[in-house]
């Protein structure tokens, strides 16, 4: 058996490559055929190539077996196996030769874990191209499909049977079991839930087919399968096929879009489409876009449970943007829990009223307002015809009180943590907050941007992190040589660089509201990030504060200059922010490690990424004389203060503002590599204080 794996394996390669190279030769799945988990193995693909089974990583989390849509760029998934435990690198998955389909689990210490799928006796497998995996029996018998055990997606003519359910992920990108269900329950009824997270059982009914939609009620609980037909129309039928309930009614041309329905990590069911070409079908973006009508219209005022937080989490409000998603904030005061993950609620940033002395205590608090905001079944006590302010005093000075809500001379107390919270203007009533007066958030961030800037550990992995700088001092070159010249278009340049162009709220985001600075170069600072994409890019931001002053098209032609410069071996950039006063640039990020490390550690043996490292210590720290800084820990680099000097040298050499003093990259080479003789360079520091 462990003889056979890597046999099959190897023929099973053989079989995947002409087709999935050049989308011709469509084969069946066949049985001792296997997949494994490993960056750079081949899916099973179907024969239209649009869907794909196999592994795709998470992260530095692990594989998921999964289902995705293969010719688009984002390899959107929608379906997966093991969301909840994802395979290690190395694990497989076989289509046994008695015609089972497992998951073998490979676990550093070789035990195997089998897990199966599903199967017995089927004859082969295929990859359909509605996006079903299918094993099937001698006489193309369907034996199991993915179609029947669905994640938290369906597919056009993927129908969901009674008791079957979709479960929408933790997060965007965090694809384990999360907060909201949608279930087509035995009675019949078309329903979501929230779960009582962790666990999947259900805990609030916020939408039901019957309740929400048309005038069908008195059909509910007659209900036999939810149909996703052909055509994108999805309803419930009754056994006799009879239509009951109708939940999306967008008519989607399934020739020119891909089309799916998932339930998102906020809990909203929605449909999306996608162009299969871009010339196919102008009017939608080459990306996933919404249809009409998501599923609730505004989930922040449909979930109102007195156990479980809302839409959003504990002590957190829910609004609607103008995209209408819902958006978790935090009332002043309060900061999330966990900003990667804000649906874990808000926390105070202040100490609570202190209950022995609750007068005394009296000024240290404030009310601060929020209008057409609610947090019921947070009440404790209510006082009917009562003033504004009367009940604003009233939670003042009691310990108890969060908040007051206040609507029409009623007054309700509520205590934390306060649930449902939800920002809307159908609600009437002004929530009175009461918040710690002062500004511990203000303390806590000094003193953290305190600790950062300080130690020269710091300085080390920022120095390595703006490597970039470099690019920019090159850029900085090439654009006043290109100020001399003649104004060329550059746009569609930097189209075909495929470059991201950011929003500023996306690198908000990304960055955590740009909470850890890295380092900070000639330019600013840089700021580590994570993209919300599907590998969860970690990224370097950088924010050009001294070119804020520079025009549109300056901003453009230098972008385009970095974004040319890119070589493989050296900080990618991976695009921009040009919004307003907010000029970024995104780089990919370097992992951590010091300065030292780059330049002598031999698990990094190429030259460039040394090269550009030693550039960036000219330019960042050169000119501030820290240079010894740097390698302080490092004996070994103390002891080839040499080399470090040659290094240094050669970078200097590298950024002189006249081209033609700059050495060739062959003659680097010999420097770097041979030990070739260099001459002192000029002062750079006349260029510095060019910038
Ligand atoms: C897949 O297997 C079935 C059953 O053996 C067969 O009918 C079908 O033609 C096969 N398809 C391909 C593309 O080999
Ligand atoms: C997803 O989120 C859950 C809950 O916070 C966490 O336990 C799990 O590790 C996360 N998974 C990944 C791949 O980050
Ligand atoms: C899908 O359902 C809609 C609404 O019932 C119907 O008009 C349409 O013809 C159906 N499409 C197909 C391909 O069955
Ligand atoms: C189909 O079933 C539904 C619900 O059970 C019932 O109301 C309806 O009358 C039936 N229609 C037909 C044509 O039998
Ligand atoms: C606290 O400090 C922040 C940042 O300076 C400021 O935006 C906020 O208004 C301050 N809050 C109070 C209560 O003074």
């Amino acid at each position: 058996m462990n003889l056979q794996l890597p046999y099959c394996f190897c023929i099973f390669l053989l079989l995947q490559l002409p087709f999935s190279t050049n989308g011709q030769a469509y084969k069946n799945v066949s049985l001792g055929s296997s997949l494994t988990a490993a960056s750079g193995d081949l899916p099973w693909t179907s024969p239209s190539g649009e869907f794909a089974f196999g592994f795709q990583q998470v992260g530095d989390a692990g594989y998921l077996l999964a289902i995705w849509f293969n010719k688009i760029p984002e390899r959107t998934i929608v379906w997966s196996a093991n969301r909840n435990n994802l395979a290690q690198s190395g694990s497989t998955v076989q289509l046994t030769a008695d015609g089972q389909l497992v998951l073998n689990d490979q676990s550093g210490t070789q035990i195997r874990n089998t897990a199966y799928l599903g199967g017995s006796g089927a004859a082969y497998g295929a990859m359909l191209d509605t996006g079903n995996f299918v094993l099937a029996g001698q006489a193309g018998d369907t034996l199991w499909q993915s179609f029947d055990q669905p994640t938290d997606t369906l597919l056009p003519t993927q129908n969901l049977k009674l008791g079957a359910q979709l479960i929408a992920p933790y997060l965007e990108k965090n694809y384990s079991d999360g907060r909201f269900k949608l279930i087509l329950e035995d009675d019949g009824n078309l329903v979501m839930h929230t779960t009582a997270y962790p666990l999947t059982t259900s805990n609030f009914a916020y939408w039901s087919a019957g309740s929400s939609l048309g005038s069908g009620n008195q059909l509910v609980g007659s209900g036999n399968q939810l149909i996703f037909n052909q055509s994108g129309y999805m309803y419930v039928v009754a056994s006799n096929d009879t239509i009951l309930n109708r939940v999306f009614s967008n008519s989607v041309p399934l020739q020119d879009l891909y089309l799916r329905a998932t339930i998102d990590y906020d809990g909203v069911f929605r449909q999306y489409v996608y162009p299969k070409t871009a010339s196919g079908s102008k009017r939608w973006a080459m990306k996933w876009t919404t249809l009409p009508n998501s599923i609730p219209s505004n989930i922040c005022l449909a979930i109102r449970y007195s156990a479980g937080s809302g839409a959003c989490g504990f002590n957190s409000y829910c609004t609607l943007g103008d995209d209408q998603r819902p958006s978790c904030r935090c009332p002043h005061g309060y900061t999330f829990s966990d900003r990667d993950d804000e649906r874990k609620g808000c926390k105070k940033t202040f100490i609570s009223q202190d209950c022995d002395h609750p007068s005394q205590e009296i000024d240290s608090f404030e009310i601060r307002d929020l209008l057409n905001t609610n947090f019921p079944f947070a009440d404790y006590e209510f006082f009917g015809s009562v003033g504004e302010d009367w009940c604003r005093q009233s939670c003042l000075s009691d310990c108890y009180c969060d908040v007051a809500t206040f609507k029409d001379g009623q007054c309700w107390k509520k205590r934390g943590p306060l649930l449902n919270g939800a920002t809307d203007p159908s609600i009437g009533d002004k929530a009175l907050m009461k918040v710690g007066k002062g500004n511990r958030t203000e303390e806590l961030a000094q003193k953290k941007s305190a600790k950062k800037s300080d130690g020269s550990a710091l300085i080390i992995s920022g120095s390595v992190f703006l490597g970039s700088s470099i690019f920019l001092i090159v850029l900085y070159v090439f654009f006043t040589n290109r100020k001399k010249q003649k104004m060329i278009p550059q746009h569609h340049v930097m189209r075909d660089m495929n470059l991201q162009n950011f929003t500023y709220n996306e690198l908000e985001t990304a960055t955590g509201r740009f909470d850890e600075e890295l380092g900070r170069g000639a330019f600013g600072p840089v700021y580590k990030g994570v993209l919300g994409g599907e590998d969860k890019q970690m990224i370097a931001v950088k924010r050009l504060e001294k070119m804020a002053g520079e025009g549109e098209t300056e901003f453009k032609t230098e972008v385009t200059v970095i974004g040319r410069t890119n070589h493989k071996n050296l900080v990618q950039l991976v695009g921009f922010c040009n919004e307003g006063q907010h000029r970024l640039l995104v780089y990919e990020y370097m992992s951590s490690g010091s300065l030292s490390n780059y330049i002598f550690g031999d698990s990094r043996p190429n030259w460039h990424r040394r090269m550009q490292i030693a550039l960036d210590w000219a330019c960042d720290c050169f000119k501030e004389g820290k240079l010894n800084l740097l390698v302080e820990e490092d004996e070994e680099a103390m002891e080839d203060m040499k080399r470090v000097e040659r290094f240094v040298m050669v970078a200097i050499w590298c950024i002189q503002e006249d081209p033609s003093l700059r050495p060739a990259m062959k003659k680097v080479v010999q420097i770097l590599e041979e030990g070739v003789q260099l001459s002192v360079p000029p002062d750079p520091s006349s260029f510095f204080s060019s910038i």
